[in-house]
């Protein structure tokens, strides 16, 4: 029997995406804990004067001016007097916290909690991690001041949309999502990929995988129709990355095979003006992630960035055959229904993402070092068996398909480049192995957090002690 889903009771951006220009995330603690609850009661029943409205994930008949959302960590659940008895129902890695897992994430090193900056280096004062979605910066500031009445605020995070939809790195994102039963969503029109089961991403439904139910926390008021939410701040190395293409041009410029990867006759179709060492690093770039930086699949147009006829940007599937590197950063996060060593696991771990870019522009003709990267949140119902599965199986060991299993992720992998290593592949079946590649992104920060429902956020604020 199919579960009605209430979108009224499901805080917005989780199964459908805001799309605003700028975010701002406000990293909480709870030093007054009633005046905590109260603000949730009031966020909850429509907000007032003070306090904003929770946004629910319903489709807007009048877009609002700012969207507010919030996620719980462990320590905020506790803080907030949630009981002992339905704390331990959450789930061991909600409950670890980010930091803990560190070495399933690939955070060490530069990477480590050790060296994030504040407030990220004390996990236990975080509470809670708010965040404001608007077209409008005075909106973000006015809903900051609002929840600085009620909580401290150790920390917040600028997000904004780059142009063209693309992030750092200079690639568009946000392109593949997954899309669920009973939800309708504008931004997937003619989208052909199959449907996910809402247990993908809420608490209480059916998953993909038969039989499988991921465990409510108690009681049902709090668990039920929730969803948790690795929020990650990841800086990116972009003057680094495109070193890298350099380097790897330079390399493939000597190499007997080059002309299969970028046809001397055809070079506009990878790029206006582009030389073949223009070229090859655009063929590197779009190897790397399984998109050409415009967005278009690699598996469907593996010789132009810019095809002669339209090709889709979402529909299509890997094979063993497939040009699609299976090391490709596109690959290992949602392998679809290509041929993978885990082959139950194929569309199990279906992340949301959303993200926002953060730090100053960056311009490839004058490259510098300033901090910069994503704001990145991967939503789904279970951080262990999808987030951290994903970042540990298939982004760092490549467990997925034998052929790369021991290779990390080229674009987000913990590399280093005296062992990290990457097969291109080539028309003729043939593979070009790349090595030497640095790590690109490092992790600056971040907290697991629960996703309460509208009825778990009513029912946090009416506990008692
Ligand atoms: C700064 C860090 C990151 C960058 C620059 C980045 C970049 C990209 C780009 C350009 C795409 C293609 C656009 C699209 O298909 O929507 C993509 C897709 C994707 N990324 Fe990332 N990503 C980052 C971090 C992550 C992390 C941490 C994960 C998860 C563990 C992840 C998982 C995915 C998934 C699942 C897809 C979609 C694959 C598909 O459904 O075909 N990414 N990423």
């Amino acid at each position: 029997m199919t579960t009605k889903l209430d979108l009224a009771d499901i805080q917005g951006n989780i199964l459908r995406g805001y799309r605003r220009d700028l975010v701002r995330h406000l990293i909480l603690e709870v030093t007054d804990r009633a005046a905590a609850r109260r603000f949730l009661a009031a966020a909850v029943d429509g907000g007032s004067s003070t306090v904003p409205e929770i946004t629910r994930g319903v489709l807007w008949e009048v877009r609002p001016p700012f969207c507010f959302n919030i996620g719980i960590t462990y320590a905020g659940l506790k803080a907030l007097g949630t009981p002992p008895e339905h704390l331990k129902t959450f789930p061991t890695e909600f409950v670890q916290g980010m930091t803990q897992r560190a070495i399933k994430l690939g955070d060490f090193g530069d990477s480590g909690p050790e060296n994030w900056p504040a407030p990220f280096d004390q996990p236990d004062r975080i509470h809670l991690i708010a965040s404001v979605h608007s077209d409008v910066p005075e909106h973000l500031d006015a809903v900051e001041q609002q929840v600085a009445a009620a909580f401290n605020i150790l920390g917040v995070r600028n997000g904004r949309n780059l142009p063209e939809g693309k992030v750092f790195f200079g690639y568009v994102d946000g392109i593949s999502q997954p899309r669920f039963e009973q939800v309708y969503d504008p931004d997937q029109e003619g989208v052909d990929e199959p449907i996910d089961p809402l247990g993908t991403a809420l608490l209480g439904y059916p998953t993909k995988q038969e039989g499988v139910l991921f465990r409510v926390p108690s009681p049902h008021a709090l668990g039920f129709n929730g969803s948790f939410n690795a929020f990650r701040i990841l800086a990116q190395d972009a003057a680094g990355f495109e070193t890298y293409l350099d380097q790897a041009a330079e390399v493939l410029m000597r190499h007997p095979k080059r002309d299969q990867l970028a046809d001397p006759d055809n070079l506009e179709r990878i790029g206006e003006g582009l030389d073949m060492h223009g070229a090859l690093r655009e063929v590197v770039a779009a190897q790397m992630c399984g998109r050409w930086r415009n967005g278009v699949p690699y598996e469907l147009s593996p010789n132009a960035q810019w095809p002669e006829h339209e090709v889709s940007l979402t529909n299509f599937d890997y094979s063993h055959g497939s040009r699609c590197p299976a090391g490709s950063h596109l690959r290992r996060g949602n392998p679809r229904g290509g041929p993978i060593v885990q082959r139950i696991a194929n569309y199990t771990r279906r992340l949301v993402r959303r993200g926002m870019s953060y730090g100053p522009d960056f311009d490839p003709q004058n490259p510098d070092t300033e901090e910069r990267g994503l704001l990145g949140s991967f939503i789904g119902a279970n951080i262990g068996a999808q987030f951290e599965a994903v970042m540990c199986d298939w982004i760092n060991l490549g467990l997925q398909d034998p052929r790369i299993t021991g290779a990390n992720d080229p674009l987000l992998g913990a590399n280093t480049p005296e062992t990290s290593w990457f097969d291109m592949t080539l028309p003729d079946g043939d593979t070009i192995r790349l090595s030497g590649f640095p790590r690109l992104i490092q992790t600056r920060g971040g907290a697991y957090t629960f996703l309460p429902s509208l009825t778990a956020i009513r029912y946090l604020s009416e506990l008692t002690d």
